[in-house]
């Protein structure tokens, strides 16, 4: 035999991992598990067990603890009997408990990521490589914003007893990325894990036991959907984090819609991978393996829609093919495997399912030559060509091995099939054309982009989605703001009157004009894309200053208001783009306006409200002043990850934002909130005050004199608590922020699980009296992280 032979035929070996100390662990806990609670183990109350399974045999490993509404309860009380005093250890206390967490976690690093391999079914490669390292960054990594927490955010509180929800897909690794920053912020949690991937939690609950956490600052309720359904409604929790299915992040919307609780939702995706034809192809072949075959493509950001120029295109596809020939499949303990089983036999039907589904749309399938194990769950590495981009292959989160391809011709193409989704998780581009990567990047809806590269997570680097893929980020400096509350509400909500909730223009005391104090009939209209629009219903009612009088009307604004004002957002879509440095001349040019027609707006707010006008106006043409400085300042942050990448992390408006006021301070209160949506590039759909809407009404002059572009700004008065639904609902509406009554505030979280829009609602009125800076900065933008290859 030559070596020329030799090195043709050449196979692999088996590699095993040995399981030896995995099943050491298993069996000393006798292969049962009951609940951590309260810093100790305790039974379930429901005594009811379910079996957690080896993927790769299907065999049982151990037998879970079913936790009841009794065992939260139990847990809950535990979290906030434990909170008191976390947070009071101080920043430095926490850090060190999260830097001993992170050095257990290097020295146990065999024992979870065999453990998690064995429970997921994913490579030993990848836990020991990839979960595992991460997870200890994760710890070391928030061991240091604890440390510097009170410096970086004053002002700022723990947010509570935080409820944390994880998936199966990295089970640890989401623990993590759920429970280090909760720690660091001074919050204790009470986290369930996926049902079939329990056990690294339960060993990172030992570890909590070895390292002398306080008890019940982290306590571990295992359990199905009806253990997290029960976190979710529990009263006593403060916020909820779930990272899982866009369907389960819809109900727990609606579930805690009202709640007071804060919430944060990482949900799914259907990440495109665009190529250019100037792309290295041999890496962007690589790039596809890592994108979509990692894990055995149960990653929410997974890149699955692969999107290649037409010129390369199939050229690059046999490429590929090739490359899906080498891939291995198999045991997840074999170090020298690709590709490990599928986390449980529903999902491996469902992987097939809509496999066939789209051999039935007539899109043509590659699969490699050979056969996956038959003992286990398995499925092979898939290619689909010739998708149809409105297919369910394109549009549904496939969650597994399969890969569909689309061809584009230009960059715009490009941009717009990537963007023919209602998620927005994550997306990577291949160019070696610097221009045209960095062209694309900000384009993409998508809150990760990796450039020449995919699939990279770093803890100081934010993760998370824009539209359907869910809000909040978890990582960095954006992800601790989660975990924390600042104040912005003057609780009760002064003077505010009893509020119908539905009420209409005749309950309000008029219908149609009347003569204003002036003798002038004076109805104010709407004011959608630069112009003064007439109600759609043609309903005005009565507005009375604060001794009864009349003082004119205003437009009773309807559904079809609101569709017309999103409309004008839509076509406004310019401002989005514009400079910093324009939009704050525009805001300057507003508060220079306002201020030379500061005597008439002073004598307004008076006759409406009785309160002190001058000062009101004052402190609105300050408060312009203000969030025009901050309108070319908000500079976003590069991050330093362990990694041959910078991370941009660029704050984007939102792009149609909608703002329903208070009714104290009418004037200040509406530009405190319009101002800065729009110094961040935002267009805003504004319902004023409905008790004094006359003061923003009156601004539609100072608009037209001060260069606001059309559908910048759009302004639609009448009853906030019927508008603010319909605002929650219109799914080009893309975060809605409210301030008013309780039921409002229930109903904006509820309706807003449409397009699962980010709600920054508030049972109460703003207090004006400051500008909120940080927050509101937050509040306006959405933040993008860009990895961009930099370095060696
Ligand atoms: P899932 O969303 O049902 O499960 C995620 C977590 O939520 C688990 O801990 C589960 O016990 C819990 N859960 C389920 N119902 C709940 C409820 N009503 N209230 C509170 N918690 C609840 O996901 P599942 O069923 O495991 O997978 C189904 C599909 O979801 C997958 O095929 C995939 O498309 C998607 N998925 C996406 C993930 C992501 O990271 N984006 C992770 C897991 C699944």
């Amino acid at each position: 035999m030559s070596v020329l032979h030799a090195y043709e035929t050449m196979s692999y070996g088996p590699a095993p991992e040995s399981p030896a100390d995995a099943v050491a662990w298993l069996d000393r806990h006798g292969r049962r598990f009951g609940l951590f609670i309260g810093g100790a183990w305790s039974e379930a109350t429901s005594g009811e067990l379910f079996p957690s399974l080896d993927p790769s045999s299907g065999d049982s490993l151990a037998e879970i603890s079913q936790g009841s509404e009794a065992d939260v309860d139990r847990a809950v009380d535990a979290a906030r009997a434990a909170l008191p005093a976390w947070g009071e250890l101080g920043g430095h206390r926490r850090s060190r408990y999260l830097y001993a967490i992170a050095r257990q976690v290097q020295k146990h690093s065999r024992l979870l990521a065999v453990l998690e391999s064995m429970d997921n079914g994913k490579p030993i490669r990848e836990t020991r490589d990839i979960d595992v390292p991460l997870v200890a960054r994760h710890f070391y990594h928030h061991a240091g914003w604890a440390q510097l927490l009170e410096e970086e955010f004053p002002g700022q509180e723990a947010v509570g007893v935080c409820g944390q929800i994880i998936p199966w897909n990295f089970p640890l690794l989401m623990l993590a990325w759920k429970i280090a920053p909760a720690l660091a912020c001074g919050n204790t949690v009470v986290l369930k894990p996926a049902e079939y991937t329990s056990l690294t939690a339960l060993a990172m609950a030992e570890i909590c036991q070895e390292v002398g956490l306080p008890e019940g600052v982290v306590n571990i309720v295992t359990g199905d959907g009806r253990t997290g359904d029960a976190l979710v409604r529990h009263p006593d929790v403060d916020k909820i984090a779930f990272t899982g299915s866009t369907e389960v992040g819809r109900l727990i919307r609606r579930a805690t819609a009202g709640s007071g609780k804060k919430l944060s939702l990482e949900l799914g995706g259907k990440s495109p991978f665009i190529v250019f034809d100037d792309a290295d192809i041999d890496s962007a072949i690589e790039g596809v393996v890592d994108a979509i075959w990692f894990n055995q493509g149960q990653v929410c950001c997974a890149g699955s829609r692969l999107l290649v120029q037409e010129s390369i295109a199939e050229a690059f596809y046999a490429k590929l093919r090739r490359r899906m020939e080498t891939l291995r499949v198999g045991h997840p303990l074999d170090k020298a495997i690709d590709i490990g089983a599928i986390v449980a036999p529903v999902q491996l039907e469902r992987i097939g399912q809509l496999v066939e589904e789209g051999k039935a749309e007539g899109a043509v399938c590659h699969q490699p030559s050979w056969a996956v194990p038959q003992e286990g769950w398995f499925y092979p590495p898939t290619l689909f060509t010739g998708v149809e981009p409105s297919s369910s292959l394109a549009q549904v989160e496939i969650f597994g091995p399969v890969m569909v391809a689309m061809t584009f011709r230009t960059p715009s193409e490009a941009v717009a099939l990537a963007n023919d989704t209602r998620y927005g998780l994550a997306a990577s581009v291949w160019s070696e054309n610097v221009n045209l990567a960095l062209d694309i990047a900000p384009q993409l809806a998508a809150g990760v982009v990796w450039i020449n590269s995919t699939n990279l997570f770093d803890a100081a680097a934010g993760f998370g989605g824009y539209r359907e893929s869910g809000f909040g980020r978890e990582g960095g400096r954006e992800g601790l703001g989660e975990y924390l509350r600042s104040a912005v509400t003057v609780n009760p909500p002064s003077g505010s009157p009893d509020h119908d909730p539905e009420p209409t223009p005749s309950d309000l005391g008029i219908v149609g004009g009347g003569l204003g104090a002036s003798g002038i009939d004076r109805t104010a209209k709407m004011y959608i894309g630069g112009k003064q629009q007439r109600p759609d219903g043609g309903n005005s009612y009565p507005v009375r200053g604060h001794d009864g009088v009349h003082l004119g009307d205003a437009g009773w604004g309807n559904r079809k208001d609101i569709r017309n004002a999103v409309e004008a957002a839509r076509k406004g879509a310019a401002w989005s783009k514009t400079t910093g440095h324009l939009r704050a001349q525009i805001l300057y040019y507003l508060a220079e306006n306002l201020d030379a027609r500061a005597g008439e707006f002073e004598a307004r707010l008076h006759a409406l409200t009785g309160g002190d006008g001058r000062a009101e106006v004052q402190a609105s043409i300050e408060r312009l002043f203000y969030w025009a400085a901050w309108a070319d300042k908000h500079d976003g942050a590069v991050h330093g990850v362990p990694m041959r990448n910078v991370t941009l992390a660029m704050p984007e408006p939102w792009g149609i934002l909608a703002v329903c006021c208070p009714d104290e301070q009418p004037l200040l209160g509406f530009l405190s909130l319009v101002a800065p949506a729009l110094a961040m590039g935002n267009r805003v759909i504004a319902v004023p005050s409905p008790l004094y809407p006359l003061a923003a009404t009156d601004l539609y002059q100072v608009l037209e004199t001060s260069d606001v572009p059309g559908g910048a700004l759009n302004i639609v008065t009448g009853d906030r608590e019927s508008l603010a639904p319909t605002l929650a609902q219109h799914d080009e509406v893309a975060c809605l922020w409210y301030f008013g009554t309780g039921e409002g505030v229930e109903a904006v979280e509820r309706e807003s699980a449409g397009n699962l829009k980010r709600t920054w609602a508030h049972a109460g009125a703003l207090d004006a009296t400051k500008p909120h800076g940080p927050e509101l900065l937050k509040q306006a933008t959405q933040t993008k992280n860009i990895w961009v290859p930099y370095g060696d």
